[in-house]
C-alpha cells in the first residue's frame, strides 16, 4: 500500500497518541468495566458508545461550563457519527447537585421514551458524574451508563467506583445508589480548559492515592510537582493512571466501602467537617481534603504510629502543589467537632477515622469522639 507523505503523518500520530493511551481494569464480575486515560480520546469514545449503544438513544448529561468548553462538540460529534442524541445540560455547580437535576434527566429520558438498553454519559466534573450515574441507577431500575469526566477530581476518583447520588438541605450525598459504569473514559485534554483552583483541587486527592499507595508513587508526585500544577499532559495521565489505580483496587476488594474502602477517607473527616463549617461554600473540596491529611498526618505522629518528618512531608508536598496547609485555624473552632459528631460514616460512638503514616502506612482506627478531639488540639 502506498500512502502519501500527509497519510504517514495522520498514522505516526494514532500511533503515539495510542502508545500514549494506559487502562486500568476495575473488575467486579459481571460488572467490570475499564477505564481508559489519555489525550484526544474523540474516536475511543464514538467507538466504545458504538459497540454498547448502537441504534439506541445515547443521553449526554452536562454541565453548561462544560458545555462550553467541548461539551457541545460532544454532542455534535456523537450526533455525526449516527447516534440518536438527546442532550440535558444543567447549571454548573455543587448547589444544583439536586433532585430537580436529577428531576430533569429522568424527564428528559422519559420525554424520548428511554428503554433498557439506552446509554446515559455524564460529560463533567463530579457533580455531572453523581446525577447522570443516579439517573442511570434509577431510571428504568438501571440503564447503561459512561463516564467522560473532564475535572481531576472526576477522573481520579468520583468517576471510579459506583457511588452516585445528590445533596438534600440536610447534608451532602445523603441520597444515592452503588452503580457502576460500562466505561470510563478520561480525556487528557479536557484539563487544559479547567481554572487552577481546580486543578488543585483534584491534586489532593491524588495526594490522598499516592499516599495509600506507597513510596514509589509519593516520590513520582515529589519529583513531577512543578510539571502537575502546570498542567503537563504525560505527568498528568501518569498520576491519573496512578490513582485509578489504587481506588480500581480498593473498589474491587471492598465495593460497598465496609472496610478497605474506607481508606479512601484519609483527609475526608476533618476536611468535611471543615467544608460543613462553611455550608460547603468556604473552599473546594480536595481544598478541605489536604487540610484534614495534614490533621490526620499529625495524629500519626501524635499515636506514635508515625513521625512528625512524614507529617511534614506530605505538608511539603501539599504546599508545592498550591494547596494551603495551615489547619490548625480550623481546629480551634468548637463547632468543627459538632459536624464530626455528625458525620455519616461513624459508627455507634467511635469514628472510624484514617490516619496517615510513612507513605503507604494508612490506617483506619476506630477513635471515641472525645479522645479524636483530643489529639486533634492537643
Ligand atoms: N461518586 C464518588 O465516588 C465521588 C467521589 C468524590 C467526589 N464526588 C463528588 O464530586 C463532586 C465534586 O466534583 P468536581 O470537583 O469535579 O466538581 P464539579 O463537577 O462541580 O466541577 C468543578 C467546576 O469545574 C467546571 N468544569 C468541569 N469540567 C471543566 C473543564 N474541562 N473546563 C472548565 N471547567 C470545567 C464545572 O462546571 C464546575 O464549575 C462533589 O459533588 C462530590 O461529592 C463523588
Ligand atoms: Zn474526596
Amino acid at each position: 500500500v502506498e500512502t502519501t507523505g500527509r497519510e504517514f503523518d495522520d498514522i505516526a500520530q494514532e500511533i503515539e497518541r495510542l502508545a500514549g493511551l494506559r487502562c486500568v481494569a476495575v473488575p467486579l464480575a459481571s460488572r467490570s468495566y475499564s477505564v481508559w486515560i489519555g489525550a484526544g480520546l474523540e474516536d475511543i469514545v464514538e467507538r466504545y458508545i458504538r459497540s454498547i449503544a448502537a441504534g439506541h438513544v445515547v443521553m449526554v448529561v452536562t454541565d453548561s461550563n462544560v458545555e462550553g468548553v467541548g461539551g457541545s462538540d460532544k454532542v455534535k460529534q456523537l450526533q455525526a457519527s449516527g447516534q440518536r442524541v438527546v442532550d440535558v445540560v444543567l447549571p454548573a455547580g455543587e448547589a444544583h447537585k439536586t433532585l430537580a437535576s436529577v428531576e430533569r434527566i429522568w424527564d428528559a429520558a422519559l420525554a424520548v421514551g428511554i428503554n433498557r438498553g439506552d446509554l446515559v454519559v455524564g460529560v463533567g466534573g463530579g457533580v455531572v458524574g453523581d446525577l447522570a450515574g443516579f439517573a442511570a441507577a434509577t431510571l428504568l431500575r438501571g440503564v447503561q451508563l459512561g463516564h467522560l469526566p473532564t475535572t481531576l477530581l472526576s477522573m481520579v476518583d468520583s468517576s471510579v467506583g459506583g457511588k452516585t447520588g445528590f445533596d438534600r438541605p440536610e447534608g451532602k450525598n445523603l441520597i444515592g445508589a452503588f452503580y457502576q459504569p460500562r466505561f470510563v473514559i478520561c480525556d487528557l485534554r479536557w484539563l487544559s480548559t479547567l481554572p487552577k483552583p481546580e486543578l488543585q483541587s483534584g491534586l489532593a486527592e491524588v495526594v490522598k492515592a499516592a499516599w495509600i499507595a506507597g513510596p514509589a508513587q509519593v516520590e513520582f508526585l515529589e519529583t513531577q510537582a512543578e510539571n502537575l500544577l502546570a498542567g503537563d499532559e504525560q505527568a498528568l495521565a501518569q498520576a491519573v493512571h496512578m490513582a485509578v489505580t489504587l481506588k480500581a483496587q480498593v473498589v474491587a476488594a471492598d465495593e460497598r466501602e465496609s472496610g478497605l474502602r474506607m481508606l479512601l477517607n484519609l483527609g475526608h473527616t476533618v476536611g468535611h467537617a471543615i467544608e460543613a463549617l462553611q455550608d460547603f461554600r468556604g473552599m473546594r473540596h480536595g481544598e478541605a481534603v489536604a487540610l484534614g491529611m495534614v490533621a490526620s498526618a499529625q495524629v500519626g505522629a501524635k499515636l506514635g504510629i508515625s513521625s512528625l518528618q512524614n507529617a511534614q512531608r506530605l505538608q511539603n508536598l501539599l504546599q508545592r502543589l498550591g494547596l494551603s496547609t495551615d489547619v490548625s485555624p480550623w481546629l480551634k473552632e468548637p463547632r468543627l467537632f459538632q459536624f464530626l459528631a455528625a458525620d455519616k460514616k461513624r459508627a455507634a460512638q467511635m469514628i472510624n477515622y484514617v490516619v496517615a503514616g510513612a507513605p503507604g502506612s494508612v490506617e483506619t482506627i476506630p477513635l471515641p469522639l472525645e479522645k479524636l478531639q483530643k489529639l486533634l488540639t492537643t
